[in-house]
């Protein structure tokens, strides 16, 4: 029987350090948050980021536009922001909204990289690539700190991260490589991903479909993370991992919910306080 990874509990003791830090500084963190359109998910996400940093002594204040904003006035309002003292972090939910002419990739291009709270942005990548950054994206960062709490020690490990988006998947090999993982990353074109997950020792699981990740798929006494929130036929949450029969082969287990999504939650904030201590805030 696996330990269970308590990512609940851990992000409220980061989340309390945090708050400590934020406490002690000259002036308050500011972070703003841009949500353009009206997907309910979005919604959700943007709210509990707000009362995280209400939580943790971050100013926060909130664009909620509606979908025909427009590219160039969504450019301009990061702009201005980018020049805004009290703010120290920008954060644009995404997805965009479809069907109009937002260009995701430009809107990422356009926030100062300092203030690029999510670590979207290419200089922030490329910093992450060469091991030298301010931020990281903040899943993976979750993933790390959770390794660490429970002393899973990434070096000299198998490593597998199925999955290869640039929030997560391309991010996450590239920490545990940083970490002397030997790390390989499968996708949706990966022959045999059976044969190559059964290899790991911490399998990251980072697709967004249920049921991907099998009993028969996980080594014996791995650490296995689900980093996926999808829902079940019944509307539940539930990851990529079918938790019920993985827990009783792996060494580790996060839940979904309860491990990746309030580590994830937590690490917004402590890039947040990064950017403010960067800003000169200290
Ligand atoms: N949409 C889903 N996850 C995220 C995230 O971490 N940051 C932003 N900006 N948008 C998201």
């Amino acid at each position: 029987m696996a330990i269970i990874i308590d990512g609940k509990a851990l992000a409220a003791k980061c989340k309390e350090e945090i708050r400590q830090q934020v406490a002690s500084l000259k002036r308050r963190p500011g972070l703003a948050v841009i949500l353009v359109g009206n997907n309910p998910a979005s919604r959700v996400y943007v709210t509990s980021k707000e009362k995280d940093c209400a939580e943790c002594g971050i100013y926060s204040e909130e664009y909620a536009l509606p979908a025909e904003f427009g590219q160039e006035a969504l450019l301009e309002l990061i702009d201005t922001l980018n020049h805004n003292a009290e703010i120290d972090g920008i954060l644009v939910q995404l997805p965009l909204p479809k069907g109009y002419d937002y260009d995701e990739q430009e809107v990422l291009l356009s926030i100062d990289p300092r203030k690029d709270v999510d670590a979207f942005h290419p200089y922030n990548v490329g910093r992450i690539m060469i091991g030298d950054y301010t931020f990281l994206p903040c899943t993976p960062a979750g993933v790390m700190e959770m390794l660490d709490a429970y002393g899973i020690d990434p070096a000299g490990k198998k490593c597998v991260v199925v999955g290869r988006s640039n929030i997560v998947g391309k991010p996450q090999a590239m920490l545990l490589l940083h970490r002397h993982g030997t790390v390989t990353i499968c996708h949706s074109r990966t022959p045999e991903l059976a044969a190559v997950t059964r290899e790991a020792d911490i399998l990251v699981s980072a697709v967004g479909k249920t049921g991907l990740i099998t009993a028969d798929m996980v080594k014996e006494g791995a650490a296995v993370i689900d980093v996926a929130m999808n829902r079940d036929e019944n509307g539940k949450l539930c990851g990529d991992v079918d938790f019920q029969a993985v827990k009783e082969k792996a060494g580790w287990i996060t839940p979904v919910p309860g491990g990746c999504g309030p580590m994830t939650r937590v690490m917004l904030l402590r890039n947040t306080l990064s950017a403010a201590l960067a800003n000169g805030k200290g």
